[in-house]
């Protein structure tokens, strides 16, 4: 049977780049699901040797049921390669990530992987970030209302995140998420990962800037376009 689900088609594509011996960091989200289900697949036909390091408890979680050989962050200094997912992604391979919540540790296994390859559909490649998608940013609870006014004089409509059953989101950091809206999406990134980060209280954004290197896009048609920054 075919497999038509573009998130899967980029998920399963991407999960190739992995060689023995590759100490690989696990993003989070749907589409990484897929990398993880046919990492697993991998291991067990070709006994590959991989190490990982999950990027949130879900994926930790969902590794350890698949089989896939995890450690600590602690205990590698860099890794080879990281596979993860994007909410959107631009031209210049600049991205907005969260939306799942795993942000920070998003970033900070982004921060020493030597490659970083993204997985998404085809409806998460834009021409300007934060037209569609809010942009995530984890802060610590205390600081929420001050950082929520804060966040507003920068030009952004924050509302905290909450999770289905109304209570509030906790990130895996015991954080809070502010999903903040930009009328006319963000024009000018760097600039406004700076400001964002400059404000007490801010933990970490979903602006991901200058670290991905590869881009599996999984299309309606089936086909996967594999573009190399
Ligand atoms: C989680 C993320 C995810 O990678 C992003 O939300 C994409 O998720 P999905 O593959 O489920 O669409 O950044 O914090």
């Amino acid at each position: 049977m075919s497999v038509t689900n573009p998130k899967e088609l980029a998920g399963r594509a991407a999960a190739e780049l992995v060689r023995d011996g590759m100490r690989v960091g696990l993003g989070t989200g749907s589409t990484v699901h897929f990398t993880l289900l046919r990492l697993a697949e991998r291991i067990r036909a070709e006994r590959l040797r991989i190490t990982g390091v999950p990027t949130s408890d879900d994926t930790e979680r969902k590794a350890r049921e698949l089989g896939i050989p995890l450690v600590e962050l602690g205990s590698v200094e860099r890794l080879d390669l990281t596979i993860d997912g994007a909410d959107e992604i631009d031209g210049r391979f600049d991205m907005i990530k969260g939306g799942g919540g795993a942000l920070l540790r998003e970033k900070v296994v982004a921060s020493i992987s030597a490659r970083e390859a993204i997985v998404v559909g085809e409806d998460k490649v834009v021409e300007r970030l934060g037209v569609r998608f809010k942009l995530p940013v984890e802060v610590v609870p205390f600081a929420a209302p001050v950082v929520e006014r804060a966040l507003t004089s920068l030009g952004a409509k924050p509302a905290l995140r909450k999770r289905a059953d109304g209570a509030t989101f906790v990130s895996d950091n015991h954080n809070w998420i502010l999903d903040c809206a930009f009328a006319e999406g963000i024009a000018d990134a760097e600039r406004l990962d700076r400001a964002l980060k400059s404000v007490p209280g801010v933990v970490e954004t979903g602006l991901f800037l200058g670290l991905a290197h590869v881009l599996f896009v999984g299309c309606n048609d089936g086909r996967v376009v594999v573009r190399e920054k």
